[in-house]
């Protein structure tokens, strides 16, 4: 084989792909279900067709476009990722998965490859948490990680909720069809861009991913006294803003002690009630990001959180409610594709490292059913979910090149 990534396409792609977007350049953002989401989703389904594909949607919206392999009946190797984007990202988080994919596939095509196996490229709907608080419905409900039950009772900011806003987008079927029947993946492999340092660090253009960090998440409520902020004297003061700070803090402590450079926690959202400058804040809502790839880790930070939240609540007077939104496992990859990987890089005479994936992925909730892997490429700096997210052309293209000689090891 002589595989050839054709860059110049694939970039013209990927900058196509980000104009479609509801924030100025070179920010883009795309919440999953807006217009924009869907204008996204039109294009790609063109561009797919165009490739040959045959292209279905399950009623969440996950997208599948497959290329027929010679045995029908034989589990159907997988790609593929997101292309939500969350408020002021980048480029290339999910976007690389979703166009490299397809480059792959047709890099295939010209090189006269016939798949013994299907090849299906994934589109997976709304990998990020932005519009209703949990990442990766799509690929969670595809794996049976979440129930039909528990994603209709899930809301937006504006109260709708998951079946109105995916009626409304023209989806049609059950929530409960979207399952995977057993067996259906023989492998899946998700192409994506590191989010993080390491490989830029290291010099190494490809990174494969051993394992994927355990994320939990929740809402937490702050509730104290609101008032006038003349009149009101300090000792007098149930200011729940004034608590939320001093739970951020603990947050930050209870990671940055936990014994590993592994473990992260976030507080990234704080909305703070009745946000007047001359009014005590009444109300704070935080969102909590806590992940780590050791699971008794992972808990036993998110208990001290809780420890935490006691102490301030018995010490200021406030209430502090905290709504579990997730708290989901680590990933192992599976070794054979770890392997297939590696060769795929021998091959191509490319370097790489193991890695752990720090990020989540919907590879974490696809590892429910079928064998996973994944395959990094250095991002400027690791910067991501900002809007000067960048990953160069080559290294694009090298990512997509072992991407397609694996689906080709996979699927021949
Ligand atoms: C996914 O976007 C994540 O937050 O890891
Ligand atoms: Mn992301
Ligand atoms: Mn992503």
């Amino acid at each position: 084989m002589t595989l050839a990534i054709d860059s110049e396409r694939l970039q013209s792609e990927i900058e196509a792909l980000a104009s479609i977007s509801d924030a100025e350049p070179p920010a883009v953002t795309r919440i999953v279900f807006t217009p924009t989401d869907l204008q996204a989703r039109a294009w790609l389904k063109e561009r797919f067709e165009a490739a040959g594909l045959a292209v279905r949607q399950d009623a969440i919206g996950n997208t599948f476009a497959r290329w027929n392999g010679s045995d029908p009946k034989a589990p159907v190797v997988g790609t593929g990722s997101h292309i939500d984007a969350i408020p002021n990202a980048g480029k290339y988080d999910g976007v690389v998965g979703v166009l490299g994919g397809l480059e792959a596939i047709r890099a295939l095509q010209r090189d006269g490859f016939r798949p013994k196996n299907s090849i299906e490229l994934l589109l997976l709907t709304s990998e990020e948490p932005t519009r209703f608080g949990i990442g990766c419905i799509g690929s969670r409900l595809l794996s049976g990680s979440l129930s039909p039950d528990s994603a209709r009772k899930l809301k937006d900011a504006d109260g709708k909720s998951v079946d109105e806003v995916r009626l409304q987008a023209g989806l049609r079927g059950e929530l409960e069809e979207v399952k995977l029947p057993p067996g259906y993946y023989k492998a899946f492999v998700e192409l994506h861009i590191e989010q993080g340092p390491i490989l830029e660090r290291e010099k190494i253009p490809l990174g494969i991913v051993t394992k994927i960090a355990a994320p939990a998440s929740a809402r937490i409520s702050i509730e104290g006294a609101g008032g006038h902020a003349g009149g009101v004297l300090m000792p007098d003061r149930r200011d729940a803003l004034c608590a939320a700070s001093e739970l951020i803090l603990a947050v930050e402590n209870a990671a940055r002690t936990s014994g590993s450079i592994d473990t992260v926690a976030t507080v990234g959202i704080c909305d703070v009630f009745p946000g007047a400058v001359n009014s005590i804040p009444s109300r704070v809502r935080l969102s909590l990001d806590v992940r780590d790839t050791d699971l008794a880790r992972r808990d036993a930070v998110m208990d001290g959180i809780e420890r935490a939240s006691q102490e301030i609540s018995d010490k200021r007077h406030v209430s502090v409610q905290t709504e579990m939104l997730n708290a989901d496992v680590p990933a192992d990859c599976d070794p054979g594709i770890v392997q297939a990987l590696s060769r795929s890089c021998e091959k191509h005479r490319l370097s790489f490292r193991p890695m752990i994936s720090r990020a989540y992925h919907d590879s974490l909730f696809i590892s429910r059913v079928a064998p996973v892997a994944m395959l990094f490429i250095p991002c400027r700096n690791g910067y991501s979910h900002r809007p000067d997210e960048y990953a160069s052309p080559e290294d694009i293209v090298r990512g997509a090149l072992v991407l397609a000689e694996t689906l080709a090891s996979l699927s021949a």
